[in-house]
């Protein structure tokens, strides 16, 4: 799977990107924004075992976010079950050297045109801790709205948080 987007691209993990993949997100300032499930340290191992999961999963819905030459983050999204089976989970994350150029943007408004066409959605949400406005932002400027904040829905790095629920809807 592969969207240009300008200069950079959403595309599926290869193999070789672990490298890359360990580099960037091996960062406090990234992983403090992410579940507990993103490692930290982030090693190169971590990395190998998240690209062999992604790349084998069926359907693809782990997304690397590239420019020319290397991986600078990742791009996700988590289909729901149930009574929630029209509802995915969206998340991302970015190189911290790569931010403050719109990119994160950018992939997320790509990757939400891409599952609402890939699969029977009617919703896209993302959840961000209430210490992250950038990722607010990101998402207001993808087109996601505000619905509401989940009052200490969140425990993370000791401390129980906010976390805002942002959301997109189509028909
Ligand atoms: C959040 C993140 C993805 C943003 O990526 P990015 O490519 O820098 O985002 P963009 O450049 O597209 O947009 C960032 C917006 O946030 C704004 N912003 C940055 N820091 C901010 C802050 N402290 N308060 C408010 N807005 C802020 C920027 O000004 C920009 O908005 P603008 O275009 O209106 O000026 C990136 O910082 C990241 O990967 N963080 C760590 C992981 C993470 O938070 N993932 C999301 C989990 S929900």
């Amino acid at each position: 799977m592969r969207i240009e987007i300008g200069q950079w691209q959403v595309r599926s993990f290869h193999p070789d990107d672990a490298e890359a993949l360990a580099r960037n997100a091996n960062n406090r300032n990234v992983s403090r924004n992410m579940r507990d499930t993103f490692p930290y340290p982030y090693e190169l191992s971590n990395a190998h075992e998240w690209i062999e999961f992604a790349t084998t999963q069926s359907p693809e819905t782990n997304l690397a976010i590239a420019n020319d030459t290397d991986l600078i983050g990742g791009i996700g999204i988590t289909l729901q079950s149930d009574v929630n089976r029209r509802s995915a989970e969206i998340g991302y994350w970015l190189g911290e050297p790569h931010w403050g150029q719109g990119i994160a943007t950018a992939a997320l408004k790509a990757t939400s045109d891409w599952a609402f066409s890939e699969f029977d959605l009617v919703r896209l949400y993302g959840e961000v801790f209430e210490w992250n406005p950038a990722s607010g932002r990101v998402l207001e400027k993808a087109g996601y709205e505000l619905e509401g904040r989940l009052r200490k829905s969140i425990v993370k790095d000791g401390r129980v948080i906010d976390a805002l629920l942002y959301a997109m809807v189509r028909d």
